[in-house]
């Protein structure tokens, strides 16, 4: 299913441009890191963390914050994010990498903390398999991710309009309880919790989508330009959706805590 996440390149320059904007439009991702955060293991206390997928450092900020003794190091693919990111502080250090093939030494952190970035990683199992060598035992990975069922009723809407995947694919929370259990590694917790955001109108969402850099990337977008004869109709079937708040926008959030 997730064959069709778009190139990592893409990946990483969307969430480039998207440093300056990010923080303005972040307010889910706060509240998703923020529950993240609670999740972790009572009485825990690394000596190394590592923030995967830092982005603009919220957390990673919040991490030294919590843990003033221990050392961290926030890793992300967009240099744009890390060139924002650094003058903030948090992190001892910023490190340009992938989740999936980690510039780190075996059994050298205790806490691995990932919030809203492991979607973007097509083979997830890559990232537990890293999570696993990179951790020392006892050492805990905490990951947030959003699964099938995020943005569908813009899926919907798009597919009611034209039949093209418009919006980025997301694993299957089953696969999400497969892989976790398949990795070697003991599964603290995993669950599932939607959250449903409003939107005033179609362009408010997908404004905010950009200022993320959590637009649609697929290699199976229509490219060229949108016509103004399909934004109409776009509009015209997303407002079937919606509710006396406005337009609602679901996203489907994964939380998991897994041990070494
Ligand atoms: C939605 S942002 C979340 C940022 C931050 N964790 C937060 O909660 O505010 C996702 C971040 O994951 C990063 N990312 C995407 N794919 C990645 C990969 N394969 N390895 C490392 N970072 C990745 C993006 O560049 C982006 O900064």
């Amino acid at each position: 299913m997730t064959d069709g996440l778009p190139d990592k390149r893409q990946v990483a320059a969307s969430f480039s441009r998207a440093a300056a904007s990010y923080d303005s439009v972040a307010a889910l991702q706060r509240a998703v890191g923020s529950a993240l955060l609670d999740r972790l293991p009572e009485g825990f206390a690394p000596e190394r963390w590592l923030d995967l997928g830092s982005g603009t450092g919220h957390f990673s900020r919040a991490l030294a914050e919590r843990f003033p003794a221990a050392e961290g190091i926030a890793l992300d693919i967009a240099e744009g994010m890390l060139r924002h990111a650094r003058p903030l502080g948090g992190a001892r250090r910023f490190v340009a990498g992938d989740a999936e093939r980690l510039p780190l030494r075996e059994a050298s952190l205790d806490l691995i903390f990932s919030s809203l970035a492991v979607q973007w990683c097509a083979d997830f199992a890559a990232v537990l398999g890293e999570a696993r060598r990179v951790l020392r035992p006892g050492g805990a990975f905490a990951f947030s991710s959003l699964c099938v069922g995020t943005l569908q009723e813009l899926r919907d809407s798009w597919q009611a309009v034209d039949g093209f995947v418009h919006v980025n694919r997301f694993r299957r929370f089953e696969d999400y309880r497969q892989l976790a259990e398949d990795s070697g590694l003991r599964l603290l917790g995993l669950a599932r919790r939607p959250e449903t955001l409003h939107f005033p109108d179609l362009r408010s969402l997908t404004h905010e989508l950009k200022a993320l850099g959590a637009h649609n990337l697929n290699p199976g977008r229509p490219g060229g330009l949108t016509g103004r004869a399909r934004i109409l109709a776009l509009i015209d079937a997303y407002e079937r959706f919606r509710q006396p708040e406005g337009l609602p926008a679901t996203y489907q959030v994964v939380y998991g805590v897994l041990q070494k």
